[in-house]
């Protein structure tokens, strides 16, 4: 792999594969041989560095690491998930062919379609009013509490598909700072509010707490029994649910071979289904489940879940980019890059490969972004004349959902467009003398200025469009994502699906709580943590 690496290395300097903006100038065909189009949807790639010798080697790297032998055992229910002995099977969650998926010999595509049947039966009857509060209204606010990938999924879900939102308004409370919860509950009636507690392992202290706030404000208002009509929940743990005193028949399960922040497909989704219906809910599903057939069988040049996978690697472990920026150009996707820094963070920011040594080189970057056009006016400054390279992946749709606003709809997309031209293009001295020139600037200005004015370009981006952001384009998109983590994944060769990072602190978390409180004391801590208690003990009232 090693070697693989060093040989790609070599081969990007004697190709000068980085003068992107020369590539471009000596192939008129660069867009055609770098971009592949699957139905409507266009992945263009022809604006990173590549060419033919570095995609061969990538092919070769891919084939060392058993990428497409990893795909088809993730696909194939067997246990990769090993730190956890788990299988990793999202995919049983949308598979609409409902062709048998077995895990430890048990086809699971049973219990998934009855959870499915059972969460359209809820989401109608909320949808519709046929399921009322206690004191016999129509629920009008659904409220999730749920973290991480209880909560990131269907928040970032819904806000992009809020075209399609005819269900009661939705409301996501997620962090164990009570300001979330009780700014939340300020907008509420009790009377009109249905909860969701979604939480895969029914423990997460962020959840149970403002569950218990919850049940408290629907208790104080409406008192104990109406519980019953007001909370559903969503769990792996049905043990841990019915402790909490939610009915049976209001609790919808998943299993532990969907990760938390791959379950959006699965009963996590159930605020999305509320909000859209379970028509499109299905819409959505079918969607992931077409790029699910796509990556399992296009080759390697036509499947766009290996080429980007494929990319992010060269990115990170050739080129050495730290970092990458998610730019969709589409307001309603806002929440995605906090979605995909989940997704990809969590899954690939690991240190040891499977046998449990260090990685060779670097895993997953560090993943970051706003929609376009906002970030324009923030931070493309550095992506654009920064010293740090960061490739940036561009996402836009031909047609927007509002007709009525078709220029504001060609604005956005020149902008998208003008984005990934000028990363590339750049702008040399000589240009940026020539332009001062001709705006009738003097010499001695032009000297001063034009260095500050120059663009190196040869700025890597890749650049997806399509034709309207529907419940099938998105599931498409996400899917297209969680996989491209999956093939980064494989190449690391690492486990990106457990999360062992995230224990340490809520350990330690644990431990402070009596400091915080003041019933231990900070001793034995750190002397900064000794001091930071202090500070806040000091000033608390
Ligand atoms: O942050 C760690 C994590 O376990 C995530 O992987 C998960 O999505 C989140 O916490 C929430 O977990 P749960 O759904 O079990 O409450």
């Amino acid at each position: 792999m090693n070697a693989r690496v060093e040989q790609l290395k070599s081969t990007v300097s004697e190709t000068k594969a980085t003068d992107i903006r020369a590539a471009f100038a000596a192939d008129p065909a660069r867009f055609s041989k770098y971009s592949v189009t699957l139905d409507d949807i266009l992945f263009d790639y022809s604006k990173c560095a590549v060419n033919e010798r570095i995609l061969h080697g990538l092919e070769a790297l891919a084939t060392e690491a058993g990428v497409a032998k990893k795909r088809d055992a993730m696909f194939a229910g067997e246990p990769i998930n090993f730190t956890e002995g788990r299988a990793v099977l999202h995919t049983a969650l949308r598979n609409l062919a409902n062709t048998p998926v077995l895990v430890d010999g048990k086809d699971v595509m049973p219990d998934v379609n009855a959870v499915l049947a059972a969460m359209g039966a809820f989401s109608d009857g909320i949808r519709s009013g046929t399921l009322k509060g206690a004191t016999g209204k129509k629920i009008t606010d659904v409220i999730n509490i749920g973290i991480g990938g209880s909560d990131l999924g269907p928040v970032m879900a819904t806000l992009a598909l809020a075209p399609d939102h005819d269900g009661p308004r939705l409301h996501f409370v997620s962090n164990i700072d009570g300001a979330h919860i009780a700014d939340t509950l300020k907008l509420l009636n009790a009377e009109t509010s249905l909860f969701i507690v979604a939480s895969k392992t029914f423990t997460t202290i962020e959840t149970m707490t403002n569950a218990a706030t919850a049940r408290k404000f629907i208790a104080d208002a409406l008192g104990d029994a109406a519980v019953a009509n007001h909370f559903c929940a969503v769990s792996t743990a049905l043990d841990k649910v019915a402790a909490f005193g939610i009915g049976a028949e209001r609790v919808f399960g998943f299993w532990d071979w969907v990760g938390g922040r791959y379950s959006i497909w699965s009963a996590i989704g159930l605020p999305l289904m509320i909000a859209i219906g379970k028509e499109k809910f299905g819409e959505f599903l079918a969607g992931a489940h077409a790029i699910d057939e796509h990556f399992k069988s296009a080759p390697l040049r036509q499947n766009i879940p290996m080429l980007l996978g494929l990319l992010g690697y060269y990115h990170r472990n050739v080129l050495g980019y730290a970092t990458r920026a998610i730019l969709p150009y589409d307001q309603r996707l806002s929440r995605f890059p906090a979605y995909l820094q989940q997704l990809d963070m969590e899954s690939n920011g690991k240190g040891v490969t499977l046998d449990g040594k260090p990685v060779d080189g670097n895993s997953g970057p560090v993943v970051w972004g706003e929609p376009g056009t906002n970030g324009q006016h923030a931070f493309y400054q550095l992506i654009h004349q920064g010293t740090s390279v960061i490739p940036a992946e561009f996402m836009i749709a031909a047609n927007g959902h509002e007709p009525e606003l078709r220029h504001q709809h060609q604005l956005l997309m020149a902008n998208c467009l003008a984005q990934s031209e000028a990363l590339m293009k750049g702008r040399t001295l000589e240009e940026a003398k020539a332009q001062m020139a001709s705006k009738g600037m003097d010499a001695a200005s032009i000297d001063k200025i034009a260095p500050h004015r120059v663009f190196t370009g040869n700025r890597p981006s890749l650049t997806f469009v399509y034709d309207k952001m529907t419940p099938f384009a998105f599931g498409r998109l996400v899917a297209i994502y969680e996989h491209r983590v999956f093939v980064e994944g494989a190449l690391f060769d690492i486990n990106s699906f457990d999360q062992w990072g995230v224990e340490l602190g809520k350990e330690l978390a644990t431990g402070l709580l009596p400091v915080v409180e003041g019933k231990e004391s900070a001793a034995g801590h750190d002397s900064s943590t000794e001091g930071l208690v202090a500070a806040l003990l000091k000033a608390a009232k």
